[in-house]
C-alpha cells in the first residue's frame, strides 16, 4: 500500500523503531517520514550488530535507498539531529522541513528546572514541552532560520504528496504512544501534543484520505516511563521475576511494566483507525523463543495471546516481533490481508 502510518498503542517504547526498520528493509519504501513530538522519543534499532537509539531520524534509515524526512509538526534539536545524521552517515538523504520548530537551550533548561514538568509529569527533560508552548505562542524559531540546517531544508509535505501522486511508497514513522497523547491520553500525565495516526499524517502534511494502512503497535507487556496512571502495572519485583525489566532509551530511567489494559487498547484501535496490529516482545512470555520467525513455532500461550488480541480488538495481527533484532519478526501480512479481503 502506498501510504502506511506506524503508531504506538501503549505509552510509547512499544518497539516501533524495530518494526519500522524491518518494514523498511522488506518493503523498500521511497520515503520514510518522521511524525511525533521531537527528540523526547528514543527509537532503538540494530544495524550490523550496532545499536542506535535514534531521537530524530526515522529508524527506517537502515534501508539505504529511502529518503528520510522530518515533517513540519516535529520539533528539532539541531545538535541532536546533526549528530544523528553524522552517526548514521545519511547526509545525502535527509530532509528537514523549513517549518519544523526549534528547541533551544532555554527550552531544555526550563523543562529540567520545572518542578511541574520534570518532577510531577516526569518529562524527558529534552525541552519539547516548553518549545511547543513557544510554538503555540508563535514565538518559536523555525528550521528555516537555522544556517546549520540549510543543507537539509526541504518542503516535506510537497515531497511526500508528489511521491504519493506517483504511486511511490511512503512510511510515516510516529513516536510516543496512545496513552501519552495530549488529547486522548492520561492527562496531565502525557506529552505535549496528540500522537495518534491523524496527527502523524498532519505532522508530515498529508490529508487523512491519503493514508492506506495504520499499523498500531502494542507491547505484549506494556511499559510506562515517567509519572502517571498505569492500569495493571506490575511491581518492580514482579517484572524482575519475569525477566522483563527495561530502561529508557533517552533518559535511562527504569520503565514500569504491566499487563494489557484492554479498554485502553480498544480505544487506541478506535481513535487511530487501526487497520493492522503489530505485537512486540512476544518473547517476554518465554525468552527461549527469542528470534522465532514462524508462527507455528510459538508456544500455545503466545498463540492464544495473539488470538485474544484479534478477538478482543477485531483487527488482524499482521506482525509479531520476537526479539530486538530487525529480522526477529513473524510477518503474517500476506496471509492476514488476504483473509480480510475474503
Ligand atoms: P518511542 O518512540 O520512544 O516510543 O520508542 P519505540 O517504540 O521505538 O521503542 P524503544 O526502542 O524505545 O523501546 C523498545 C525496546 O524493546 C528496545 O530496547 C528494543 O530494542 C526492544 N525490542 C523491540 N522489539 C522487541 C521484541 O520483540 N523483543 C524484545 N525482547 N525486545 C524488543
Ligand atoms: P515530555 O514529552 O518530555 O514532556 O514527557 C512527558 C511524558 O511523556 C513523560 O511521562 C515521558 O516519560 C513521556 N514520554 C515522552 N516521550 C516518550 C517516548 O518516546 N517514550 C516513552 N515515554 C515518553
Ligand atoms: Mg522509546
Amino acid at each position: 500500500m502506498p501510504c502506511t502510518v506506524v503508531v504506538g498503542g501503549n505509552f510509547g517504547d512499544e518497539g516501533k523503531g524495530k518494526v519500522i526498520a524491518y518494514l523498511a528493509n522488506k518493503d523498500k519504501p521511497n520515503i520514510i517520514a518522521r511524525g511525533g513530538v521531537g527528540p523526547n522519543a528514543g527509537h532503538t534499532v540494530y544495524l550490523d550488530g550496532k545499536k542506535y537509539g535514534l531521537r530524530q531520524l526515522p529508524c527506517g534509515f537502515v534501508y539505504q535507498n529511502a529518503r528520510l524526512l522530518i515533517g513540519p509538526g516535529v520539533l528539532i534539536d539541531p545538535n541532536v539531529v546533526l549528530d544523528e545524521i553524522s552517526l548514521t552517515k545519511t547526509e545525502g538523504r535527509v530532509g528537514i522541513d523549513y517549518n519544523c520548530a526549534i528547541i533551544e537551550d532555554k527550552h531544555i533548561k526550563e523543562d529540567q528546572a520545572s518542578e511541574h514538568l520534570k518532577n510531577k509529569i516526569g518529562s524527558t527533560g529534552t525541552g519539547c514541552g516548553p518549545a511547543n508552548v513557544d510554538r503555540i505562542n508563535r514565538t518559536v524559531k523555525l528550521a528555516k532560520e537555522i544556517p546549520e540546517l540549510e543543507p537539509y531544508h526541504t518542503d516535506v509535505p510537497l515531497e511526500v504528496n508528489l511521491a504519493l501522486g506517483d504511486e511511490k511508497y511512503v512510511f510515516i514513522e510516529n513516536s510516543q504512544g496512545f496513552g501519552l497523547s495530549l488529547y486522548h491520553g492520561t492527562y496531565p500525565y502525557c506529552t505535549s501534543k496528540d500522537v495518534s495516526a491523524s496527527s502523524a499524517a498532519a505532522d508530515v502534511g498529508i490529508g487523512p484520505t491519503k493514508v492506506d494502512e495504520v499499523i498500531l503497535i502494542f507491547k505484549s507487556f506494556p511499559t510506562r516511563v515517567g509519572e502517571g496512571p498505569f492500569k495493571n502495572a506490575l511491581t518492580a519485583e514482579e517484572s524482575k521475576e519475569r525477566g522483563i525489566e527495561e530502561f529508557g532509551t533517552v533518559t535511562g530511567r527504569p520503565r514500569r511494566s504491566g499487563l494489557p489494559d484492554w479498554d485502553m487498547m480498544k480505544r487506541a484501535v478506535m481513535i487511530n483507525g487501526a487497520t493492522q496490529i503489530g505485537i512486540t516482545c512476544i518473547d517476554y512470555f518465554d525468552r527461549s523463543y527469542a528470534g522465532t520467525k514462524n508462527f507455528d513455532d510459538l508456544t500455545n500461550q503466545m498463540k492464544s495471546f495473539v488470538k485474544e488480541v484479534e478477538d478482543k480488538l477485531t483487527v488482524p495481527v499482521t506482525l509479531i516481533s520476537t526479539g530486538p533484532d530487525t529480522d526477529h519478526i513473524i510477518d503474517l501480512r500476506d496471509e492476514k490481508i488476504a483473509e480480510k479481503r475474503e
